[in-house]
């Protein structure tokens, strides 16, 4: 009863404000915002979330490393993100005498930090609305293509201008609702960030690729690092002698805790989101991208657990390429159901029929957007045929490991048959592909490789019109009647790639003659066929069409925006930065189903008596604090908590970011989203969209009762 009120209440905000929770918004225009987050709970101004003229929010929040979010806890540079953020740093430091992964890591002084070429973080500087001079010497008449190379003009010269303000600022103006705006984000980037601890995957990744996109959670998804500067606080490459960088500003912790309808702020870098494709491209998507992409994986993931079930040792090489697979695989699964279920492409006619009768209301609308949705009709009914061949490019022939590799001696294979080539960037291009090479070779293994080949090639042949199929792909069919395994058994042993000591000789000294056995090669031979009737068929077409619906939404979303002039818009996450904010709150996910927005430790222990899921097996230590009942200062009533959802709108890319509460302190780390929201990139419905986020204590209590790190402690600021 209490649920039906509430929602009833508040579904009568929703009308008279708009759906609060969708939306993520560009910092600088909080001003749009500020009174309904107030009104929500919120109890800090817009200058706490963005300004340029004090310390705020954003200043305690970081790219991470391109990909992942990651927020600052002490004055001594201390970051947190995600355990999956952190993975591949976590596993470079790892061996079998020094096993991270598996053991956990933390640093017990600064001089154990353990520095990792290649990862950066960036601070966001300050963003500025930049339309008016990208688009100077633009003109509506402009061919497309003269428009392009214009605006790369006045974007290189603006990022120049403005990356000589400081040591390590990069410049990056990105276009909102496709080039309708544009804005530049200036980020000042460190290069030296330091591992400083991360639980045993048995914590960080607990549920793994079983719990993945699901609640309830458990997972300990957090790993820490720390920034370090030069003496004067500014960016520098690693050095011994640098020092930990001092923020402007760091997030307090909260101990608080948090409590159903609470209002969050999820504050980071979300990556991609589509929220103006039209009916047409949500049908492309539902009916046939997403189900032929889940059944190529489908195939793949069957033949990677066919293969590690048997054998350990390709369980633990496969183990990170099937977690890969398997994330999206299982996002696209949840995204088709929930678009079917919203009934998305309904809904999106609805607002194009909507869009269309407003457009016939005077023919200066008419003259501009009446033509609009029949061209987009046509230009998708285009698009579709040629979009499968772009699936089945990436997920079954770029799917098979070995064609995938061959593919990556391209330009080393050029340079090397070249009559006068440039021997500095042959050196370079082959080193880079030796060093490839031994990371390949480690972890692949030949026969699930062939299983893979075999199965790809058969359903690309099944699947694609003869139109579309380089001419060997129907002779192979009729030599081996069907035979696909056999015949993969045949190429593989007959490739070059397939042995590696003779690959590696071969690179060693690499002249046109050796490059033409890689020239040669059978399994290169794949990849260049399919490669050429891809350049002849389907490239320059798919890209022309690909550009004229990019003017089509621009002009598209440019007269949405005119039609709903009352509306706030918000553009695509495009890895610039963004708030969201929501309340913590479960959720029904289906009938007769009630998801409560917490989960505990007590959770943990429940998941880990199901016997044979290697995905649930806590560490023996946490097993014997929850047994001992020593929880120190994290308990609640009895247990500790681990993990919350919310109703932030979020997506790859906001992963580590921190959620913060109505006074601005930490409450939680932002990990995932609930299968029942993956269509949120589309379509966002309040009733089933949730964040999964980890609850601080559970980090704090990890650090300190389980690690034994507590001095990490001593430089945060907790709000108790
Ligand atoms: N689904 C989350 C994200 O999209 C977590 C992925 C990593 N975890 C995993 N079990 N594979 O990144
Ligand atoms: N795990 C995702 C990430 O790495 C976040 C989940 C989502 O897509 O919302 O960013």
């Amino acid at each position: 009863m209490r649920r039906i009120i509430i929602t009833a209440l508040l579904s009568a905000l929703f009308v008279f404000n708009g759906i609060a929770d969708e939306g993520m918004w560009l910092p600088m225009l909080v001003g749009k915002n500020i009174k309904e987050m107030q009104r929500m709970g919120f109890k800090l101004t817009a200058d706490d979330i963005y300004s340029v003229n004090q310390s705020s929010l954003k200043d305690a929040i970081v790219q991470f490393g391109g990909g992942c979010t990651a927020e600052l806890i002490s004055a001594e540079g201390l970051l947190i993100t995600n355990h999956h953020c952190g993975f591949s740093q976590i596993q470079a430091h790892s061996s079998v005498d020094h096993d991270y992964l598996t053991n956990g890591f933390w640093a017990m002084s600064r001089q154990e930090e353990l520095p990792n070429p290649g990862l950066t973080v960036r601070f966001l500087v300050r963003m500025e609305d930049v339309t008016a001079l990208v688009l100077t010497g633009v003109t509506p008449e402009m061919k497309e293509s003269d428009r392009q190379s214009k605006l790369s003009d006045n974007i290189r010269e603006l990022s120049k201008k403005v990356e000589a303000e400081g040591v390590g600022y990069k410049a990056v103006v990105r276009p909102m609702y496709y080039g309708n705006e544009y804005y530049l984000f200036l980020y000042e980037e460190f290069s030296d960030v330091r591992l400083v601890g991360a639980p045993p995957v048995s914590i960080g990744k607990f549920g793994g690729d079983t719990d993945n996109w699901v609640w309830p959670r458990h997972t300990g998804d957090f790993s820490m690092f720390r920034i370090y500067a030069d003496k004067d606080n500014k960016p520098a490459p690693y050095s011994a002698s640098n020092v930990p960088y001092k923020p402007k500003k760091h997030l307090p912790i909260s101990m608080k805790g948090i409590q159903e309808d609470d209002f969050t702020l999820v504050y980071g870098f979300p990556g991609r989101t589509q929220q103006f494709i039209t009916s047409h491209a949500v049908e492309m998507l539902i009916n046939q991208s997403n189900p032929h992409k889940i059944n190529l994986r489908n195939t793949r993931l069957s033949i990677f657990n066919h293969y590690s079930e048997a054998n350990d040792t390709i369980r633990i090489q496969y183990a990170s390429k099937h977690a890969r697979v398997a994330n999206a695989w299982k996002k696209w699964i949840g995204e088709t159901i929930g678009l079917r279920r919203l009934d998305a492409v309904a809904k999106k006619r609805e607002l194009e029929n909507m869009f269309t009768a407003w457009a016939s209301k005077s023919p200066e609308l008419q003259n501009k957007y009446g033509d609009l949705m029949p061209t987009f009709k046509r230009l998708y009914n285009e698009l579709t045929p040629l979009s499968l061949i772009v699936d089945y490019r990436n997920e079954a022939v770029y799917a098979v490991e070995l064609v995938d590799f061959a593919s990556r001696f391209d330009r080393v294979i050029a340079e090397a048959v070249k009559p006068n080539r440039d021997n500095e960037a042959f050196e370079i291009a082959k080193n880079k592909l030796v060093t490839y090479a031994r990371r390949f070779y480690k972890d692949f293994n030949i026969n699930v490789d062939v299983e893979v080949f075999a199965a790809m090639l058969k359903a690309y042949h099944e699947q694609i019109p003869a139109g579309y199929q380089p001419e060997f792909l129907g002779n192979l069919h009729q030599s081996c009647q069907g035979n696909w395994l056999q015949l993969a058994g045949e190429f593989y042993s007959q490739s070059v790639f397939a042995d590696s000591v003779r690959v590696f000789t071969l690179l060693n000294d690499l002249d046109s003659t050796s490059a033409r056995h890689f020239q040669a090669d059978n399994i290169y031979g794949v990849y260049a066929q399919f490669e050429n009737q891809y350049i002849d068929k389907v490239e320059s077409r798919y890209y022309q069409i690909s550009d004229s619906l990019n003017i089509l939404y621009r002009t598209y979303v440019g007269g949405l925006m005119r039609m709903q002039a009352d509306k706030r818009f918000f553009p695509d996450a495009n890895s610039t930065m963004r708030f969201t904010y929501g309340r913590v709150g479960g959720f029904e996910p289906k009938d007769g189903v009630v998801y409560s927005h917490y989960t505990t430790l007590d959770g943990i222990i429940e998941k880990s008596t199901q016997a044979n899921v290697p995905d649930y097996v806590p560490p023996v230590k946490l097993i014997d604090l929850y047994q001992k009942k020593d929880f120190g200062q994290y308990a609640v009533n009895g247990t500790v908590p681990v993990a919350f959802i919310g109703t932030n709108h979020t997506t790859g890319g906001n992963s580590g970011s921190p959620v913060i509460d109505a006074n601005g302190n930490l409450i939680g780390v932002n990990f995932d989203r609930c299968w029942e929201s993956t269509m949120s990139d589309v379509m966002f419905d309040p009733n089933y969209c949730r964040n999964i986020a980890l609850d601080i204590r559970y980090a704090l209590f990890v650090i300190d009762k389980f690690a034994g790190a507590g001095h990490l402690l001593n430089e945060m600021s907790i709000v108790r």
